[in-house]
């Protein structure tokens, strides 16, 4: 008997149950080889009775290692830390890896956009080590360690390598954070001149970067940076290609790994049956990528063509949600990459 891999599906809250049964209607029409376990975490853990991270969700997805995850809504200045930063620090997922592409059918400013965001997903100021000295003054601890500093620069490296990207650019602001930026500088010197040093690599201070990214993305590939510049970059290049609807993403670690879109739980829209499903599926395609690789299952790499080619033909056809122009709502959308699985 073939074997079925076992995953954690993570609904999430807002649009996130309504992308997240989107994107297993279509896994199952695909007939991709994983069986779902749904565990809850956020507002949707709160409303069942829970604990906003229940202890179990974080045992399933240390049980079964993979996990798709729909977002979860954060309240803003007040309220729970988020569960999207407490899970990859409490499994450790330190790799927010983001390809940011152009689609067929997606009109942009730009044509050719192909971008992969490398995030550090544990520290910087998402430590969340926050204090009022006293009143009116509050401080918050920006953690840079040498270890997750080249961790993550090893893993943007080895990505670079393998998947033959032309260069890696560090966005800093060491000019300023002298410390702890210039730490994240150093160790991916180090990293790089020890290891990789055939690949090039270059180092572009934060600001300038986000001007150089908007006048031409194409002039970049692999961009490497810590955590609260990787978040910003995220949804800033997300523009370049379409929006939030389009940019999936996976947080990896040693051991588990959590696959998400890039976008949140958009309160504006939810309930309502026009999110943009799409994200969540680019990443449950990134998700069964990673088990073909990891579990050397080519009946996963099989489903995830099948997938990546059905969205890209919806696309073409002018299949779209309202985000992109289009008409369709979350299931037609859904629908219609299901119509056209080979
Ligand atoms: P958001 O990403 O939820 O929404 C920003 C804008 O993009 C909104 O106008 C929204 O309607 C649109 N949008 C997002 N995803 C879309 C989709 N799939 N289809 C169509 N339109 C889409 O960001 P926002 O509003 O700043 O955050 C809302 C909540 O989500 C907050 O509580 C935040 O903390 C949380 N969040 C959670 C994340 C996660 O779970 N990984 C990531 C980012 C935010």
């Amino acid at each position: 008997m073939p074997t079925i891999h076992q995953a954690v599906l993570i609904p999430g809250d807002g649009i996130g149950p309504a992308v997240s049964a989107a994107v297993l209607k279509i896994l199952k029409a695909a007939n991709a080889p994983v069986a779902f376990h749904e565990h809850h975490a956020g507002i949707a853990a709160l409303e069942a009775g829970g604990e906003v991270l229940p202890q179990s969700t974080i045992d399933a997805v240390r049980e079964h290692h993979v996990a798709l995850k729909g977002p979860c809504t954060t309240p803003v200045g007040k309220g729970f830390t988020s569960v999207n930063v407490q899970l990859r620090k409490k499994l450790d997922l330190y790799a927010a890896i983001r390809p940011v592409r152009s689609l067929p059918g997606v009109p942009t400013r730009y044509e050719d956009v192909d971008l992969v965001i490398f995030r550090e997903n544990t520290e910087g100021l998402y430590a969340g080590v926050e204090n009022e000295i006293t009143s009116g003054v509050v401080t918050s601890l920006k953690i840079a360690t040498r270890t997750a500093c080249t961790r993550i620069a090893e893993q943007a490296f080895k990505y670079a390598k393998k998947r033959g990207r032309k260069k890696v650019t560090v966005f800093h602001k060491a000019n300023i954070l002298k410390l702890s930026d210039g730490l994240f500088l150093d160790c991916v010197k180090e990293v790089h001149e020890s290891e990789f040093s055939e690949i090039p690599y270059e180092t572009q201070i934060i600001d300038a970067g986000c001007m150089k990214l908007v006048q031409d993305p194409t002039q970049f590939d692999l961009l490497l940076m810590e955590n609260l510049y990787g978040d910003v970059i995220s949804d800033l290049t997300a523009g370049l290609v379409g929006g939030l609807g389009v940019v999936p993403g996976s947080n990896i670690g040693v051991e588990d790994s959590i696959f998400e879109a890039v976008h949140g739980s958009a309160p504006d829209i939810a309930g309502q049956g026009i999110a943009n499903p799409l994200a969540l599926l680019m990443s449950g395609v990134m998700m069964l990528n990673h088990l073909a690789e990891t579990r050397k299952d080519d009946r996963c790499l099989k489903a995830a063509n099948a997938i990546k080619n059905a969205y890209n033909q919806a696309l073409q056809d002018n299949q779209k949600t309202r985000d992109l122009g289009g008409t369709l709502g979350t299931d037609a959308f859904a629908d219609a990459v299901i119509e056209r699985l080979a």
